[in-house]
C-alpha cells in the first residue's frame, strides 16, 4: 500500500461525473484497498458554477477554469466527462501536454480524434483510457484489447446505444409515444446532450468505429458506414415486425466477409428468440466472435449515471495500479496490424423488410412488385392488412414486404424507383433482417 494518494481532477460534473464523484466518495475505503493507494478527488471543473448539483463532495474545490487543473502539479489524473469535440478536444490536448494522464467516456472525441490524441499521449509518455466510451458499464474495450488478445476477431455485433433501445422498448412494451420515450431517456440521463446523435445512429456508429479500430485495425469513417437511426420508425413498424416473429433493434455490426470488412448501424429485424432481440430498456449487448473462443456475449447497462461511472472507475483503479498503461499499449499496438479492406455498402447482402404506404387503388401492387422484380428482388412474403392498414380518409394502404436475400445496391436502386411512383405516399422504409 502506497502512502502517496492519486490526485484526481474531474472535468465535467454532469450525469457521469456525478456518478464518479459518488463512487469515489462512497466507496473510498474499498477503492483505497483495491487501488493500493488513496484515490483522492482533488478538483472539479464545470461550465456553469451557478448550477445546483445533486451531489456535493465535501472539501473539493469546484471551478469553471481548466487552468486550475493544468497549473496544479499535484494532480496526476484528469477524468474528463465533457461531451462533444470542441472543448473536449482542447482540454484533452492541453491536459496531456501538461503531463496529466486522461480518462474519458467521450466516444465522439475518441472516434473523431482518438488516433491523434493517442499519438500525443504516447509521445509524452502518458496514458488514455476510454472504457466508458463504448457500451456504458460493459467492459468491451478491455475484453477486446486484453482478454481476447489470443483471438482473431471475426465479428462484433450488438446494441450500442442505450437511448434508442430504451425508446424502442418503451414504444412497444409500455405503449408510450416516441417523444414521451425520448423525454424519459433524457430525464434518466441516458441521452446525449444532443439526443439526435442517439436516435440517428451517430452515437452507435462512433462506438462501432472505436471497436472496429481495436478489433480489426481498420478505420472505417462514420460516413462510409451503412447508417440509419430509429427516428424513421413508427409503432406500426415495431408491431408489424413483432407479428412476423421479429423485434426491431438498432444493430451495430462489424464482421469479416470473405476477408473484407462489412460494417453497419441500422434498425434491423432480429428473430425474437435471439438474446439480442430480448435486450430491453437502456441495456446494451455485444457479441464477439473470436477465432479461438468462438462466440461470446457481454450484456448489461449501456448508459446511465452509475453503470457508466462503474466503467470509468475501472479505468481509474487500473491507472492507480499500473494496469492501464498495458491496456493503452495494447491499444497503440492495434494500429500496427494491416487494415482490412472495407466491403462497399452496396455489396452487403441481407433479407429486407420494406414498408410502403400506397394509394389504395387498382394496379398499385403490380407497379410495386414490377419494380422489385426488375431489380432481381424476390419477395418472400407480402402483407396488406385491410383491417389495420387502410383508412377511409386518405385511401391509403400499407404494404409490408419481406424479400429474399439481395444486395444493398439492388435495394437502393429499387428504393429510388419506388419512392418516385405516384402511388407511393412519402418514402418507403427499408430495414435489413438479421437471420
Ligand atoms: P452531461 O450530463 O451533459 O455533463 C457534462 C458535464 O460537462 C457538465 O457538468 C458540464 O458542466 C460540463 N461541461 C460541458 N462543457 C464544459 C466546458 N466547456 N468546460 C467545463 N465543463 C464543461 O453529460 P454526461 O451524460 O455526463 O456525459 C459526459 C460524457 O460521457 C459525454 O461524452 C457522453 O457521451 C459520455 N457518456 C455518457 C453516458 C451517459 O449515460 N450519460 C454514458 C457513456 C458515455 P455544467 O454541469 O456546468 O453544465
Ligand atoms: N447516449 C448514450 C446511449 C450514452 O444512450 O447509449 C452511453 O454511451
Amino acid at each position: 500500500m502506497s502512502d502517496t494518494p492519486l490526485n484526481i481532477a474531474l472535468i465535467g460534473f454532469g450525469t457521469v461525473g456525478t456518478g464518479v464523484a459518488r463512487i469515489l466518495t462512497e466507496e473510498h475505503e474499498q477503492l483505497r484497498v483495491r487501488a493500493g493507494r488513496e484515490l483522492r478527488l482533488s478538483r472539479i471543473v464545470v461550465r456553469d458554477l451557478g448550477k445546483t448539483r445533486e451531489f456535493n463532495p465535501a472539501d473539493v474545490p469546484i471551478s469553471s477554469c481548466i487552468d486550475d487543473v493544468l497549473n496544479d502539479d499535484s494532480i496526476d489524473l484528469a477524468v474528463q466527462l465533457v461531451g462533444g469535440t470542441d472543448a473536449a478536444l482542447e482540454y484533452a490536448t492541453r491536459l496531456l501536454g501538461a503531463g496529466k494522464d486522461l480518462i474519458t467516456a467521450n466516444k465522439a472525441l475518441i472516434c473523431a480524434h482518438g488516433p491523434e490524441l493517442f499519438q500525443i499521449a504516447a509521445d509524452g509518455g502518458r496514458t488514455i483510457c476510454f472504457e466508458a466510451a463504448v457500451a456504458g458499464g460493459i467492459p468491451v474495450v478491455n475484453a477486446i484489447t486484453t482478454a481476447l488478445t489470443g483471438n482473431r476477431i471475426e465479428a462484433i455485433e450488438g446494441i450500442l446505444n442505450g437511448t434508442s433501445n430504451f425508446i424502442l422498448t418503451q414504444m412497444l412494451s409500455e405503449n408510450q409515444s416516441y417523444d414521451q420515450s425520448l423525454s424519459l431517456a433524457q430525464e434518466l440521463g441516458y441521452a446525449e446532450a444532443d439526443p439526435t446523435l442517439d436516435v440517428d445512429g451517430t452515437d452507435a456508429a462512433q462506438k462501432l468505429v472505436i471497436l472496429t479500430r481495436l478489433a480489426f485495425s481498420t478505420d472505417v469513417p462514420v460516413g462510409e458506414m451503412s447508417r440509419k437511426g430509429i427516428d424513421e420508425l413508427t409503432l406500426s413498424d415495431l408491431e408489424a415486425a413483432a407479428s412476423l416473429g421479429y423485434r426491431i433493434k438498432l444493430l451495430a455490426m462489424a464482421k469479416l466477409n470473405n476477408g473484407q470488412l462489412e460494417t453497419s448501424v441500422q434498425p434491423t429485424l432480429v428473430p425474437q428468440n435471439r438474446e439480442l432481440a430480448q435486450t430491453q430498456g437502456a441495456d446494451n449487448i455485444v457479441t464477439i466472435t473470436g477465432s479461438a473462443v468462438g462466440r461470446l456475449g457481454l450484456a448489461g447497462a449501456g448508459a446511465g449515471q452509475l453503470p457508466t461511472a462503474s466503467a470509468v472507475m475501472a479505468d481509474v483503479v487500473d491507472f492507480a495500479t499500473g494496469r492501464a498503461i498495458n491496456t493503452f499499449k495494447a491499444v497503440l499496438r492495434s494500429r500496427d496490424q494491416n487494415p482490412v479492406e472495407i466491403l462497399p455498402q452496396d455489396e452487403q447482402k441481407h433479407r429486407f423488410y420494406l414498408r410502403c404506404t400506397v394509394d389504395d387503388r387498382p394496379h398499385v401492387l403490380a407497379d410495386v412488385t414490377d419494380i422489385l422484380g426488375r431489380h432481381g428482388i424476390s419477395i418472400s412474403s407480402l402483407l396488406q392488412d385491410e383491417s389495420r392498414m387502410a383508412t377511409a380518409s386518405d385511401q391509403a394502404a400499407r404494404l409490408i414486404i419481406m424479400t429474399h436475400r439481395v444486395s444493398e445496391g439492388q435495394m437502393r436502386s429499387a428504393d429510388a424507383e419506388l419512392d418516385a411512383l405516384s402511388c407511393v405516399q412519402g418514402n418507403c422504409l427499408r430495414l435489413p433482417v438479421a437471420d
